[in-house]
Protein backbone atom coordinates (compact mmCIF):
# COMPACT_ATOMS: atom_id res chain seq x y z
CA UNK A 1 0.00 0.00 0.00
CA UNK A 2 1.22 3.37 -1.54
CA UNK A 3 1.78 6.16 1.57
CA UNK A 4 -0.60 8.07 -0.98
CA UNK A 5 -3.58 6.12 -0.59
CA UNK A 6 -2.87 5.63 3.30
CA UNK A 7 -2.58 9.74 3.52
CA UNK A 8 -5.92 9.62 1.41
CA UNK A 9 -7.62 7.70 3.86
CA UNK A 10 -6.53 10.15 6.60
CA UNK A 11 -7.87 13.02 4.54
CA UNK A 12 -10.67 11.71 3.74
CA UNK A 13 -11.71 10.59 7.81
CA UNK A 14 -11.02 14.49 8.53
CA UNK A 15 -14.33 15.38 6.74
CA UNK A 16 -16.08 14.05 9.42
CA UNK A 17 -15.37 17.02 11.72
CA UNK A 18 -16.36 19.22 9.13
CA UNK A 19 -19.67 21.16 9.46
CA UNK A 20 -21.46 23.71 7.11
CA UNK A 21 -20.89 27.55 7.83
CA UNK A 22 -17.29 26.81 9.69
CA UNK A 23 -14.39 28.68 9.30
CA UNK A 24 -11.40 26.12 8.18
CA UNK A 25 -7.60 26.35 8.80
CA UNK A 26 -6.11 24.80 5.64
CA UNK A 27 -2.67 22.95 6.44
CA UNK A 28 0.07 22.78 3.53
CA UNK A 29 1.49 19.68 2.33
CA UNK A 30 0.24 16.84 -0.11
CA UNK A 31 -2.37 15.27 3.14
CA UNK A 32 -3.59 18.52 3.58
CA UNK A 33 -4.14 18.92 -0.22
CA UNK A 34 -5.98 15.83 -0.69
CA UNK A 35 -8.42 16.92 2.19
CA UNK A 36 -8.73 20.26 0.36
CA UNK A 37 -9.81 18.27 -2.88
CA UNK A 38 -12.37 15.84 -0.86
CA UNK A 39 -14.00 19.32 0.54
CA UNK A 40 -14.31 21.13 -3.06
CA UNK A 41 -16.27 17.62 -3.67
CA UNK A 42 -18.18 18.11 -0.48
CA UNK A 43 -18.80 21.65 -1.35
CA UNK A 44 -19.94 20.85 -4.97
CA UNK A 45 -22.05 18.19 -4.17
CA UNK A 46 -24.10 20.37 -1.85
CA UNK A 47 -23.16 18.17 1.25
CA UNK A 48 -21.18 21.22 2.86
CA UNK A 49 -21.93 24.81 2.22
CA UNK A 50 -21.50 28.52 3.77
CA UNK A 51 -17.38 27.05 4.30
CA UNK A 52 -14.15 29.55 4.20
CA UNK A 53 -10.58 28.50 4.18
CA UNK A 54 -8.23 30.44 5.82
CA UNK A 55 -4.85 29.07 3.65
CA UNK A 56 -1.49 28.57 5.66
CA UNK A 57 0.68 28.95 2.32
CA UNK A 58 0.37 30.24 -1.61
CA UNK A 59 0.51 26.57 -2.48
CA UNK A 60 -2.47 25.65 -0.35
CA UNK A 61 -4.55 28.83 -1.35
CA UNK A 62 -4.21 27.61 -5.27
CA UNK A 63 -5.22 24.12 -4.01
CA UNK A 64 -8.36 25.56 -2.70
CA UNK A 65 -8.91 27.87 -5.85
CA UNK A 66 -8.81 24.86 -7.96
CA UNK A 67 -10.81 23.05 -5.69
CA UNK A 68 -13.26 25.52 -5.23
CA UNK A 69 -13.07 26.12 -1.83
CA UNK A 70 -14.02 29.79 -0.89
CA UNK A 71 -11.34 31.82 1.19
CA UNK A 72 -11.11 34.75 2.95
CA UNK A 73 -8.18 36.89 4.09
CA UNK A 74 -6.20 35.69 7.40
CA UNK A 75 -6.99 39.07 8.72
CA UNK A 76 -10.92 38.64 8.16
CA UNK A 77 -11.16 35.29 10.29
CA UNK A 78 -11.78 36.19 13.53
CA UNK A 79 -11.99 32.59 14.64
CA UNK A 80 -10.96 29.90 13.08
CA UNK A 81 -13.22 26.49 14.11
CA UNK A 82 -10.70 23.84 12.65
CA UNK A 83 -7.67 23.25 11.04
CA UNK A 84 -6.87 20.34 9.16
CA UNK A 85 -2.89 19.97 8.47
CA UNK A 86 -0.47 17.31 7.52
CA UNK A 87 2.72 16.48 10.01
CA UNK A 88 6.65 15.02 9.50
CA UNK A 89 6.33 13.47 12.66
CA UNK A 90 3.87 12.70 15.68
CA UNK A 91 5.13 10.92 18.76
CA UNK A 92 2.53 9.24 21.55
CA UNK A 93 2.07 12.73 23.09
CA UNK A 94 0.83 14.66 20.08
CA UNK A 95 3.58 16.06 19.49
CA UNK A 96 4.74 16.93 16.11
CA UNK A 97 7.48 17.84 14.00
CA UNK A 98 6.23 19.95 10.79
CA UNK A 99 7.47 22.14 8.43
CA UNK A 100 9.18 19.73 5.35
CA UNK A 101 6.90 22.09 3.15
CA UNK A 102 8.45 25.13 4.42
CA UNK A 103 4.73 26.63 5.83
CA UNK A 104 5.51 26.17 9.45
CA UNK A 105 5.11 29.69 10.21
CA UNK A 106 2.16 30.33 8.86
CA UNK A 107 0.77 26.63 10.18
CA UNK A 108 1.61 27.50 13.67
CA UNK A 109 -0.28 31.13 13.69
CA UNK A 110 -3.32 29.46 11.89
CA UNK A 111 -2.93 26.13 14.56
CA UNK A 112 -2.55 28.12 17.47
CA UNK A 113 -5.61 30.28 16.79
CA UNK A 114 -7.87 27.77 15.94
CA UNK A 115 -10.76 26.30 18.32
CA UNK A 116 -9.16 22.71 17.17
CA UNK A 117 -6.37 20.91 15.55
CA UNK A 118 -6.81 18.01 13.50
CA UNK A 119 -3.84 16.18 12.31
CA UNK A 120 -4.05 13.49 9.23
CA UNK A 121 -0.78 11.53 8.84
CA UNK A 122 -0.09 7.77 7.04
CA UNK A 123 1.07 5.53 9.52
CA UNK A 124 4.75 5.93 8.78
CA UNK A 125 4.63 9.24 10.54
CA UNK A 126 3.73 7.94 14.22
CA UNK A 127 7.16 7.86 16.28
CA UNK A 128 8.07 7.06 19.23
CA UNK A 129 11.11 9.42 19.70
CA UNK A 130 10.40 12.67 17.88
CA UNK A 131 14.01 13.78 15.85
CA UNK A 132 14.52 11.27 12.79
CA UNK A 133 12.82 13.81 10.45
CA UNK A 134 15.14 16.81 10.61
CA UNK A 135 13.76 19.48 12.35
CA UNK A 136 12.50 22.76 10.47
CA UNK A 137 13.62 25.83 12.00
CA UNK A 138 12.96 29.55 10.08
CA UNK A 139 14.99 31.58 10.37
CA UNK A 140 15.70 35.55 9.53
CA UNK A 141 17.99 35.29 6.58
CA UNK A 142 19.88 38.46 7.89
CA UNK A 143 22.82 36.81 9.87
CA UNK A 144 21.00 33.46 9.25
CA UNK A 145 25.44 31.51 9.95
CA UNK A 146 24.95 32.88 13.62
CA UNK A 147 21.35 31.77 14.31
CA UNK A 148 22.70 28.94 12.68
CA UNK A 149 25.12 28.18 15.70
CA UNK A 150 22.73 29.23 18.53
CA UNK A 151 20.32 26.46 17.04
CA UNK A 152 23.13 24.17 17.13
CA UNK A 153 23.94 24.71 20.72
CA UNK A 154 20.25 25.23 21.68
CA UNK A 155 19.24 21.26 19.98
CA UNK A 156 22.52 19.68 21.56
CA UNK A 157 21.89 21.22 24.78
CA UNK A 158 18.02 19.63 24.70
CA UNK A 159 19.89 16.63 25.10
CA UNK A 160 20.28 15.51 21.07
CA UNK A 161 22.55 13.14 20.67
CA UNK A 162 23.48 15.09 17.48
CA UNK A 163 22.79 18.20 15.68
CA UNK A 164 23.84 18.70 11.80
CA UNK A 165 22.40 22.35 10.77
CA UNK A 166 21.77 22.34 6.91
CA UNK A 167 20.42 25.78 4.72
CA UNK A 168 17.55 24.15 2.93
CA UNK A 169 18.07 25.07 -1.10
CA UNK A 170 15.47 25.27 -3.39
CA UNK A 171 15.13 22.35 -6.29
CA UNK A 172 18.05 23.48 -8.61
CA UNK A 173 20.30 23.30 -5.24
CA UNK A 174 21.89 26.52 -5.92
CA UNK A 175 19.94 29.79 -3.98
CA UNK A 176 18.42 29.26 -0.40
CA UNK A 177 14.88 28.20 0.18
CA UNK A 178 12.44 31.27 0.75
CA UNK A 179 9.38 30.85 2.46
CA UNK A 180 6.09 32.81 2.10
CA UNK A 181 7.26 35.17 4.61
CA UNK A 182 10.88 35.50 2.92
CA UNK A 183 12.68 33.79 5.55
CA UNK A 184 15.13 31.05 5.49
CA UNK A 185 14.88 27.06 6.81
CA UNK A 186 17.51 25.73 8.72
CA UNK A 187 16.87 21.41 8.69
CA UNK A 188 18.43 19.94 11.92
CA UNK A 189 19.12 16.99 11.68
CA UNK A 190 19.27 15.34 15.29
CA UNK A 191 18.22 11.41 14.70
CA UNK A 192 16.69 11.97 18.08
CA UNK A 193 15.14 14.61 20.53
CA UNK A 194 14.59 13.25 24.01
CA UNK A 195 13.03 16.68 25.35
CA UNK A 196 10.88 18.82 22.22
CA UNK A 197 9.71 20.67 25.31
CA UNK A 198 13.34 21.89 26.46
CA UNK A 199 14.27 22.54 22.27
CA UNK A 200 11.31 24.07 21.71
CA UNK A 201 12.11 26.31 24.86
CA UNK A 202 15.88 27.15 23.76
CA UNK A 203 15.13 27.54 19.95
CA UNK A 204 12.23 30.18 20.63
CA UNK A 205 14.47 32.34 23.00
CA UNK A 206 17.27 32.55 19.78
CA UNK A 207 16.84 36.12 18.31
CA UNK A 208 17.29 35.13 14.83
CA UNK A 209 15.02 32.34 14.87
CA UNK A 210 11.49 33.26 13.76
CA UNK A 211 9.66 29.95 14.53
CA UNK A 212 10.30 26.29 14.64
CA UNK A 213 8.52 23.30 13.60
CA UNK A 214 8.09 21.39 16.84
CA UNK A 215 4.28 21.82 17.38
CA UNK A 216 3.54 20.96 20.75
CA UNK A 217 -0.10 21.22 22.77
CA UNK A 218 -2.12 22.07 19.46
CA UNK A 219 -3.10 18.90 18.18
CA UNK A 220 -6.00 17.45 19.77
CA UNK A 221 -7.06 14.67 16.86
CA UNK A 222 -4.38 12.78 15.17
CA UNK A 223 -5.83 10.62 12.15
CA UNK A 224 -3.87 7.84 11.32
CA UNK A 225 -4.31 6.44 7.35
CA UNK A 226 -3.69 3.16 7.63
CA UNK A 227 -3.67 0.16 4.60
CA UNK A 228 -7.27 -0.62 4.89
CA UNK A 229 -8.54 2.80 6.74
CA UNK A 230 -8.40 5.16 8.90
CA UNK A 231 -7.55 5.06 12.79
CA UNK A 232 -8.46 8.49 14.70
CA UNK A 233 -6.78 9.15 18.54
CA UNK A 234 -7.73 11.53 20.50
CA UNK A 235 -6.27 12.81 23.56
C1 LIG B 1 4.42 21.60 5.49
C2 LIG B 1 4.11 20.56 6.48
C3 LIG B 1 3.39 19.34 6.00
O1 LIG B 1 2.17 19.25 6.67
C4 LIG B 1 4.24 18.13 6.28
O2 LIG B 1 5.48 18.30 5.62
C5 LIG B 1 3.57 16.84 5.78
O3 LIG B 1 3.46 16.86 4.40
P1 LIG B 1 2.82 15.67 3.58
O4 LIG B 1 1.37 15.62 3.92
O5 LIG B 1 3.07 16.05 2.13
O6 LIG B 1 3.54 14.40 3.96
O7 LIG B 1 4.39 20.66 7.65
O8 LIG B 1 5.17 22.65 6.05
Amino acid sequence: MSASAMKTHAAEAALDYVESGMTLGLGSGSTAEIFIARLGEALKAGNLTSLRGVPTSEMTARAAKAAGVPLIPVDQAVRIDLTVDGADEVDGRFRLIKGGGGCLLREKIIAHASDRMVVVIDETKLVETLGAFPLPVEVDPFGFTITAKKVFDALRASGAPRCDVALRRRGDGLEPFVTDGGHYILDCACDELPDPEAAARRLAAIPGVVEHGLFIGLARTVIVGEEDGAQVLEI
